[in-house]
């Protein structure tokens, strides 16, 4: 196992981003401490931004240290400057030291969204062992290892949103994704059995299911196949990343506290349960 290592020692100066954001026009007053998991691509850096814009603190994870530093500078060059860890999610004991330093750098969690995963697309008659295990443990073991440590903390603050992004996938299931079918699947009966364990510790636990959203993966696909993609979308186009920002920001607001084991599906209308 390796430790979980930081490499933004700028708290002081991340504190002051913070700040600033929180001066912007809608700005929420209450400031929490929020963890997102895998938030240096896509749809989880999309989050951290949005999470900042409204004056919360931010830290995320990363495993990729020339993409994480290369998201960092980025970040810097648009006013945000987020405590990053590098963590593997899947580690369980790497996930109990995130929790630890992060609470060390910015005090308890208040909000976690388990945003990081892995795809891992391969019809069963072809799936290793190894291709199963890596889904699992990167997009389910995860949000055990990570909602696991930080969850004593939430109970004894008395107040807790939890988010688990999983995928249209895990509700119409998906041709060649047995793995992460399961997985995001799975992760919804962890929501729902999670919520009735803590509401009455002043925590919520809800599940966002995205379609297909503009992030690297979806980008690299060839121009026809997105075009097949988005006939099959009744608003007319893909996500994007800010689409799935603005219901985690809606699910982890104060004023969401009746709102619990739901599993809100935003997906264009390309799936209606
Ligand atoms: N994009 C879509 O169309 C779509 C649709 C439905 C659901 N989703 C779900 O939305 C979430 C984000 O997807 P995305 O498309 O934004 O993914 P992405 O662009 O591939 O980013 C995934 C992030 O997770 C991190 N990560 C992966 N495994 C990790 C691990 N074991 N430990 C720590 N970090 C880890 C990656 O960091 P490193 O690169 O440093 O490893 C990366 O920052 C995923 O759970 C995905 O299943 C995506």
């Amino acid at each position: 196992m390796t430790a979980v290592l930081k490499i933004n020692d700028q708290l002081q100066e991340s504190s002051r981003a913070s700040e600033n954001r929180a001066s912007a026009p809608h700005s929420n007053p209450v400031r929490r401490t929020v963890l997102v998991t895998g938030g240096t691509d896509g749809i989880g850096s999309a989050i951290c931004k949005k999470m900042a814009d409204l004056g919360h603190f931010v830290a995320t994870t990363y495993q990729n240290e020339a993409k994480a530093r290369a998201w960092q500078n980025r970040m810097e060059r648009e006013g945000y400057l987020f405590y990053i860890y590098k963590c593997d999610v899947a580690d369980f004991w790497e996930s109990q030291d995130l929790i630890r330093y992060v609470t060390e750098d910015l005090g308890p969690i208040h909000v976690l969204i388990n945003n990081a995963g892995v795809t891992g697309d391969s019809s069963l008659g072809k799936m290793t062992l190894e291709q199963w295990q890596n889904v699992i443990s990167n997009d389910l073991g995860s949000i055990f290892n990570v909602t696991r440590a930080a969850i004593d903390s939430m109970r004894a603050t008395g107040f807790g949103r939890i988010v688990n992004i999983s995928s249209v996938n895990g509700q119409k299931r998906q041709f060649g994704q047995a793995s992460y079918s399961a997985t995001k699947v799975a992760m919804h009966g962890f929501t729902k059995a999670l919520a009735q364990e803590v509401a009455e510790n002043g925590i919520t636990v809800n599940t966002v299911s995205p379609s297909y959203v503009t992030t690297d993966m979806i980008l690299s696909m060839p121009e026809n196949m997105r075009s097949s993609i988005v006939t099959q979308i009744p608003v007319g186009r893909l996500g994007k990343p800010e689409d799935i920002a603005h219901v985690v920001s809606f699910l982890v607001s104060e004023e969401s506290g009746f709102i619990t084991g739901a599993n809100i599906a935003a997906n264009g209308g390309c799936f209606m349960e």
